[in-house]
């Protein structure tokens, strides 16, 4: 039979649950998918931590370059996270050896995924993000292959799970905006960085991500329109009942006659639209297409399951030899479009 080897670098939560998968289910997956899928060798910022799976099998790196140019590597998967530093030079490395990339990582791609776009097609390898964009929703597949004969027209979504939860408690349980937040800290829902979360940037970085498919314009994180949800008040969400809406850290983004408007902030959703019926810390993702209609798509968009099917799925695509373009289509070709900066109703 074939074979696939992994290089995975970042054993948190999602490399953690991937290595699960792949030790759980080593015979489906090879059935599924023809090939013989393996860990060669993992990466990890401290080499002794226990984390509840057994890597002893596999080769140790200290450095993520490294691993991802092994050649006992057929994929690099990275799970490092951040826009830049090891992340982005690990992809770098990988693409330029000639290895596949499958990445949980929006920052990275919304703000570099043009030029590593370019660069993976130009070396004839995938470069996979299922799982940064709303975890275990299968989003990107959605929009690269089963929607891709539909002319789209607008996408919406609530694409952070912790910002949807504290909207959430905030109304449900009538705490402060603060008061919610620091729940949040503790059940360890914030990322490194909070304000990734609550300024509404993780969420942008999807969404951008998002918009390159569907309307086939390069990445633009910088012509999004952004607002988080620090200033919204108790008294903000019980006005928005008593009219019939709920808030919601709404994403939106469409093509218009003037250029592509994508925009993250709270909006006011009306009770009866589904993305008003979404509690906790999950995520909604609504696609409007020419032939389809509307595909609405829910699910949890973060945590060890869901974010590692998503990578997994990537990876089965590689093991079954399927290449498609990283934004479904080549990205010499995606256009640049003019940024709305302003609201489109
Ligand atoms: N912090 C993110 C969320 C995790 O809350 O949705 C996935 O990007």
């Amino acid at each position: 039979a074939k074979s696939l080897r992994l290089g995975i670098a970042g054993l948190g939560t999602v490399g953690v649950g991937l290595i699960k998968i792949i030790q759980d289910n080593a015979d489906m997956l090879t059935m599924r998918t023809g090939t013989s899928i393996s860990i060669s060798a993992v990466s990890a910022r401290s080499a002794g931590k226990d984390r509840g799976v057994d890597i002893a099998a596999y080769a140790w790196e200290d450095d993520p370059v490294a691993l991802a140019t092994r050649d006992d590597v057929d994929v690099f998967v990275e799970l490092i996270g951040g826009d830049a530093g090891p992340a982005l030079a690990a992809t770098e490395a990988a693409i330029a050896a000639g290895k596949h990339v499958v990445t949980a990582n929006k920052a990275m791609l919304a703000l570099h995924g043009q030029a590593l776009a370019l660069a993976a097609e130009d070396a004839g390898v995938n470069l996979r993000f299922e799982a940064a964009v709303a975890g275990g929703i299968p989003i990107i597949k959605s929009l690269t292959e089963g929607l891709a004969g539909n002319n789209i027209t607008r996408i919406m979504g609530v694409m952070n799970g912790t910002c949807n939860y504290i909207l959430t408690r905030m109304e449900t349980a009538g705490l402060s905006y603060d008061e919610v937040f620091e729940e949040a800290n503790q059940l360890g829902y914030l990322e490194a960085d909070p304000n990734l979360d609550v300024g509404g940037i993780d969420a942008a970085h999807k969404l951008v991500l998002l918009s390159a498919i569907a309307f086939g314009t390069q990445v633009d994180f910088d012509g999004a329109v952004l607002e988080g949800i620090g200033r919204i008040t108790i008294e903000d969400i019980r006005a928005a009942g008593e009219m019939g809406y709920r808030i919601k850290l709404l994403g939106v983004t469409q093509m218009t006659d003037t250029g592509l408007s994508q925009t993250m902030r709270p909006c006011l959703v009306p009770q009866s639209s589904p993305l008003a019926q979404l509690d906790g810390g999950t995520n909604m993702i609504v696609v409007e297409g020419d032939s389809v209609g509307q595909v609405v798509l829910r699910g949890a968009g973060a945590g060890e399951g869901p974010t590692a099917s998503a990578v997994i799925g990537d990876v089965m695509d590689i093991a079954r030899g399927i290449n498609i373009p990283v934004f479904g289509q080549p990205a010499n070709t995606l256009k640049s479009a003019p940024a709305v900066q302003t609201a489109v109703e």
